[in-house]
């Protein structure tokens, strides 16, 4: 029988969900987006343009179209509690729970429930609700530090003092963002993303991915969504020992655990941000979602039926032996409108030239009468997958470089030389 799945978003991670459960070929998808998505239209049965966080019309169209499961892409939709929503009325969700989901779009509950339950890998933090404390705190403090609203920001609220400002700039920021904060020691290392499919009770990892959130090449500039990123053909980074990698993983069982003895089980895809440090893996933070570039090159190198995965997940009978990848390198590259992420222009008109053998996933942009133009967010993604990063980033690489209008893209995602440097600095720190 042919499932019927309701896809939500309409972003790049969620374009590379479709297309995944469209692979298939046992699945029926109807998509809800806020805006139309070029590449996800073109796969789905129906879609719905509506706002991401309405709960009701969602959970409309997916009774209208029959859908008896669903995913869910974006954080926004969760925290409205879309997927208790969705269950009240019998649509089975691939996401957690709006107090499942508070994993992501709560840092102090984040952290609170870490040191609560003794969870490896938690950094020094400071939980404040108004900016007078948390400047007092601030003003006696003497190293770096992570400041992060406590709700969600789409990955460009954090900024690090020491580093994007001092002391004053700290303060005057914590002010602008109304004081809800959490301060946290900064972690120094190398940054890694680790995310595993939970039914609840079972997790399964996916490939090691790591994620570019700085604007340009070299690391530097404002924080962004996330710019683009790679994996390896073993499914892990050289920069990540074994005993590394078992740390993290043990953390984000110790979460699945800790959230079912709480009365809120986790189900979805979890996805655990750590830092490298001299001291091994701490937890940056956990996502309620899959990662946005990281869905791309996974949902690319997925070789087992998606829809089956969704199925064993909401049944809470997921298995290692359900999910595996192509052993191979992919680099996801991202364009960005000119000026992303502070001042981005919208309406410029886009022109995709060769794709080569790129997977090409829409992101914010519009098409009219057959022509593409910018919006303010990531416009769109290059996949490419071989034997080796450099092939792969090759691939990714010239689809970027084909289009022309007015976007930008970094360069050095998923090359030799950030690779190297990457292990050359893990090296030095321990
Ligand atoms: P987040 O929105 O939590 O993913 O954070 C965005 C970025 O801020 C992360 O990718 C890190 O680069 C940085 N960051 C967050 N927390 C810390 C921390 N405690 N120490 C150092 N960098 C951090
Ligand atoms: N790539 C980072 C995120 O999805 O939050």
């Amino acid at each position: 029988m042919v499932m019927k799945i309701l896809t939500v978003g309409g972003g790049g991670r969620e374009h590379a969900i479709v297309k995944a459960l469209s692979r298939s070929g046992s699945c029926e998808i109807y998509s809800v987006m806020a805006k139309k998505n070029p590449g996800i239209v073109g796969l789905c049965s129906d879609y719905l343009i509506c706002r991401e966080t309405d709960p009701v019309a969602i959970t409309e169209f997916a009774i209208k179209s029959g859908a008896e499961y669903a995913v869910i892409g974006p954080e926004a939709p969760l925290e409205a509690g879309i997927v208790d929503f969705l269950e009240e009325h019998g649509v089975a969700c691939v996401g957690p729970s709006r107090a499942a989901a508070r994993l992501e779009t709560d840092k102090a509950f984040c952290r609170e429930m870490m040191s609560k339950y003794g969870v490896a890998g938690c950094p020094k933090y400071r939980v404040f609700h108004n900016s007078d404390d948390a400047c007092e705190f601030i003003k006696d403090y003497d190293r770096d530090l992570a400041i992060k609203p406590i709700g969600l920001t789409g990955g460009k609220g954090v900024k690090i003092m020491g580093e994007h400002f001092e002391k004053d700039g700290a303060c005057k920021y914590i002010k602008e963002i109304g004081g809800q904060v959490v301060l946290e020691e900064r972690l120094l290392g190398e940054e890694f993303t680790l995310m595993a499919f939970v039914d609840g009770v079972h997790l399964v990892p996916m490939p090691l991915v790591q994620d570019h959130k700085r604007a340009f090449e070299g690391d530097i500039g404002p924080n962004t969504g996330g710019m683009g990123s790679y994996t390896m053909p073993d499914n892990m980074l050289p920069f990540v020992s074994e005993t590394d990698y078992n740390k993290a993983l043990s953390i984000m069982k110790d979460v699945v655990a800790y959230m079912k003895s709480a009365g809120t089980p986790y189900r979805g895809m979890l996805y655990g941000q750590f830092m490298n440090t001299s001291e091994g893996p701490k937890v940056i933070e956990f996502n309620a979602r899959f990662g946005d570039p990281e869905a791309m090159n996974l949902l690319t190198l997925l070789k087992s039926d998606f829809c089956e995965i969704v199925k064993k997940i909401v049944e809470g009978t997921l298995s290692e032996a359900d999910v595996e990848f192509e052993k191979k390198a992919s680099v996801c590259k991202y364009l960005v409108p000119e000026g992303y992420p502070d001042s981005p222009k919208s309406g410029k008109p886009v022109e995709i030239g060769d794709l080569g053998e790129a997977y090409i996933y829409y992101a914010n942009i519009t098409e009219k009468n057959g022509k593409y133009y910018t919006q303010t967010s990531r416009t769109l993604a290059f996949v490419g997958c071989a034997e080796t990063l450099k092939e792969a980033e090759s691939i990714a690489e010239s689809a970027a470089e084909s289009v022309k209008g007015g976007v930008r893209h970094r360069k050095d995602i998923g090359t030799l030389e950030v690779l190297e440097r990457r292990i050359r600095h893990m090296k030095e720190i321990r």
